[in-house]
């Protein structure tokens, strides 16, 4: 039998002392690479944090499987068992131009059934979480559930890539949507924008294109928060491959689909 209450204790603890040596990264120089194209960017400090975690766990729990973005945890081909699912920094771009807006992500999943998230927005201290059946909160205070807004008084957030032709969604659809809402938002962290739907501090988020580690704290942190999230054409989302992804309050959720994402 796991004990969530205490691996939530040791999440914590876990995440704080990974947040501080972020923080404490900003004083020397990164070291900066690419992956797949020259705006996909990693560091040092992507890789040490996704370390520290794996690391940690191994020690702590030796049966649990690890998925990570830097790939130091393991080749997973289902969600069997008790399985990770790390971003050691959500918004590496963020991190490297900015110094904030950018987030640890560790959602903790059984058998492909969200039991924890975790959100840290390292550079403003905000903790948001969120257990199976308890509930959503951040820095200990629990978030209200989601308040539903008209289209026309939604602020949503998307990338403007999306809002140029592209081959994975029909880009006349989320045109229509994003003229027709009270306004856009781009803040260029996965992690953080559906932490910010679960707070009410935006009404949706879209992507197109998200990878597990991306979501799998914000989705468990949104459903707690009482919303909804599945992928673009209102499906549930598949835990280990990319999907699209929507979340936002259900019927405000229901009315986007509806309205602009499922219309011919
Ligand atoms: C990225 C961010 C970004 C999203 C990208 C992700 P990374 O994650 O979440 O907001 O638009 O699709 O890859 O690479 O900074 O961890
Ligand atoms: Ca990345
Ligand atoms: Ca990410
Ligand atoms: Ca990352």
């Amino acid at each position: 039998m796991v004990n969530w209450t205490e691996m939530d204790q040791r999440i914590k603890t876990w995440i704080m002392e990974a947040g501080s040596s972020i923080r404490e990264s900003f004083k020397h120089s990164l070291s900066i690479h690419t992956k797949s194209n020259p705006n996909d960017l990693v560091t040092n400090i992507d890789k040490e944090t996704e370390r520290f975690f794996i690391a940690n766990i191994r020690k702590v729990y030796p049966g649990h499987r690890i998925l990570g973005e830097e790939g130091q945890g393991d080749d997973l081909a289902s969600l069997k068992g008790i399985v990770w699912i790390i971003d050691p920094i959500d918004g590496t771009t963020n991190f490297i131009h900015q110094q904030r807006h950018f987030a640890i992500s560790i959602g903790v999943y059984e058998n492909g059934v969200g039991r924890l998230g975790y959100i840290y927005d390292v550079a403003h201290d905000e903790l948001y979480y969120a257990e199976r059946g308890k509930g959503a909160y951040m820095n200990g205070v629990r978030l209200p559930s989601l308040t539903e807004v008209s289209v026309e008084k939604a602020l949503i957030a998307l990338n403007a890539t999306w809002l140029v032709k592209n081959r994975y969604f029909d880009e006349r659809k989320l045109v229509n949507l994003a003229v027709q809402v009270r306004g856009t938002r781009s803040y260029g962290s996965a992690a953080l924008e559906l932490a910010y739907v679960a707070a009410g501090r935006l009404d949706g988020y879209l992507s197109m294109r998200l990878s597990p580690w991306d979501f799998a704290a914000g989705k468990l942190l949104v459903e707690e928060a009482g919303g909804c999230v599945t992928n673009l054409f209102g499906e549930d989302l598949n835990m280990i491959k990319i999907n699209s992804v929507f979340a936002g309050a259900p019927i405000l959720h229901g009315r986007i689909l509806d309205e602009f994402l499922l219309k011919d």
